[in-house]
C-alpha cells in the first residue's frame, strides 16, 4: 500500500498532510509513504526529517506514481493525480458544494474521494475531525492577531502611571472555534461575552467566565442542533438577533465572529451601521469571511478600515500556525485510516457510516447523498 503527500498548490496554504510521526505510524501499518520533495518546508518539516522517517521524496509525479491514498489538506488538481492507481482514495478538504467542479472531475477520473469537512460529528470520530482540530488553532489565533491590532492592552494594568482598562472581548459563534476564543481572550486578561443561536452553548460560555448575551425573546435552536450544527434562523430570530448585537457591539474593543451554518454562506451578522456605532481603535475579526463572511466590509485576505474599525478577514486562519495545524490534521488523517485497517488485506476498509457520510465519488460516480440532493 502506497500513501503519497504532495506539496500544497493552493495560494497561501503552509500546511502538509503528513508530519514525520505520521509518516512512522503509517510505516508500522506496513505502507510505504512518498512525500514530494519540499512539502514540509512551510510547516518547519525538512526533507531530512521525512527521510529519516522513512518516507521516500521525490517529485509530483514520482511521489504519486502507483499511488493507493494520496493525503492532502486541499484536494489536489486532478491533473496532478495522473500515475495513482485507479481507484485510488483521496482524504482531503474538499469544500464539495463550491468545488463541485473538482468532485465530477474526481469522479471522470475514477478516484475515491473523501471529503475530511465531512466527517460525522459522533464519538468515535471526534480524534479525525479536521474541522475541529483547525478551527480549535483559528480561534485562537484570531484572538492573538486581534490583540496585535489593537492599539490597547488586553488585561486590566494598574501601574503608577493610571489605570489600563480590561479590553472588552465579544464572540459571535460558540463553536470550537468560539470556544478557544473565549478561552485565548480570558487567558490575555481580556472581559468576554459571547452568543450563539444553540442553546446548549450558554453553559459552556458560563463555564470558560464568559458572559452570555443571547435573544430572550425569539427561541433559538434548543440544545447541541442538529448533529451539532446551526441551521439558517427565522426572520423574527435574525430582527431580534440584530437588536440585541446593535446594544451591546457599541462597547466592545474586540469582536471575533465564527458564526458558520454547513453547506450555506455564513450568517451576516454585523451590518456596516453596528460598525460605524464602535469606537475608532476597535478590531473585528471575521473568521467566516471564506464563506461569505459574518461582518459587512470584512475582505478575505484583506485588512480594511471602516469608520476607524479595523476588520480583519484571512482565508485560512490555521494556514497562520501551520507547525501545529499540519501536526493535527496529520494526525486526524492517520487516527481515520487507521481506525479502519484491515491488517490481513493491508488496506483501510471503510464503514458505512464513516465511510458513506465522507465519500464523494466512487466507480466514476458521485454517490455522495449531500451532493446528489443538492
Ligand atoms: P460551526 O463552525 O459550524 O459554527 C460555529 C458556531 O456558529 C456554531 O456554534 C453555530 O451554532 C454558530 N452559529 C451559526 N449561526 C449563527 C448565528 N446566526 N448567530 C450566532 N451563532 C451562530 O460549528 P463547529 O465549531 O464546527 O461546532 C459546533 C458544535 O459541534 C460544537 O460546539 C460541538 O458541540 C459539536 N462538535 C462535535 C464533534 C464530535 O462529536 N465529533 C466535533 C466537533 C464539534
Amino acid at each position: 500500500m502506497k500513501i503519497a503527500i504532495l506539496k500544497e498548490r493552493a495560494p497561501g496554504e503552509t500546511r502538509v498532510a503528513a508530519t514525520p510521526e505520521t509518516v512512522r505510524k503509517f510505516a508500522a501499518l506496513g505502507c510505504a509513504v512518498a512525500v514530494e520533495t519540499g512539502a514540509g518546508v512551510s510547516a518547519s518539516i525538512t526533507d531530512a526529517a521525512y527521510a529519516e522517517a522513512g518516507a521516500s521524496l521525490g517529485d509530483a509525479a514520482a511521489t504519486v506514481k502507483d499511488a493507493d491514498i494520496v493525503l492532502a489538506i486541499q484536494a489536489p488538481d486532478v491533473g496532478l493525480l495522473k500515475g495513482a492507481r485507479p481507484g485510488a482514495m483521496v482524504a482531503a478538504l474538499f469544500d464539495p458544494f463550491t468545488r463541485r467542479d473538482r468532485v465530477e472531475a474526481y469522479a471522470a477520473a475514477g478516484l475515491e474521494a473523501l471529503a475530511m469537512e465531512f466527517m460525522p460529528r459522533i464519538t468515535r470520530a471526534q480524534s479525525m475531525d479536521v474541522l475541529s482540530s483547525q478551527s480549535n488553532l483559528a480561534g485562537y489565533k484570531a484572538v492573538i492577531e486581534a490583540a496585535n491590532a489593537y492599539g490597547r492592552a488586553f488585561p486590566m494594568m494598574m501601574t503608577a502611571a493610571g489605570t489600563v482598562q480590561a479590553a472588552k472581548v465579544f464572540v459571535m459563534g460558540v463553536g470550537v472555534a468560539g470556544l478557544q476564543a473565549i478561552a485565548t481572550a480570558r487567558r490575555l486578561g481580556a472581559q468576554v461575552s459571547a452568543t450563539d443561536v444553540r442553546s446548549a452553548t450558554k453553559e459552556q460560555i458560563l463555564s470558560l467566565g464568559a458572559k452570555p448575551i443571547f435573544v430572550e425573546t425569539v427561541a433559538g435552536i434548543e440544545g447541541e442542533g442538529a448533529g451539532g450544527y446551526a441551521t439558517e434562523m427565522s426572520e423574527e430570530y435574525k430582527k431580534a438577533q440584530a437588536e440585541l448585537v446593535s446594544s451591546h457591539i457599541a462597547k466592545q474593543d474586540i469582536v471575533i465572529t465564527t458564526a458558520l451554518i454547513p453547506g450555506r454562506a455564513a450568517p451576516r451578522l454585523i451590518t456596516d451601521q453596528q460598525i460605524a456605532t464602535m469606537k475608532p481603535g476597535s478590531v473585528i475579526f471575521d473568521l467566516a469571511v471564506a464563506q461569505g463572511g459574518n461582518v459587512e466590509g470584512s475582505v478575505a485576505d484583506e485588512v480594511v478600515v471602516r469608520h476607524g474599525v479595523t476588520i480583519i478577514g484571512h482565508a485560512n486562519t490555521p494556514a497562520k500556525l501551520p507547525a501545529d495545524a499540519s501536526a493535527l490534521f496529520a494526525r486526524n488523517h492517520y487516527n481515520f485510516l487507521s481506525a479502519f485497517w484491515d491488517k490481513e488485506q493491508g488496506k483501510p476498509l471503510l464503514d458505512e457510516e464513516i465511510g458513506g457520510a465522507i465519500r464523494l465519488t466512487q466507480g466514476g460516480k458521485i454517490v455522495n447523498e449531500r451532493l446528489l440532493g443538492s
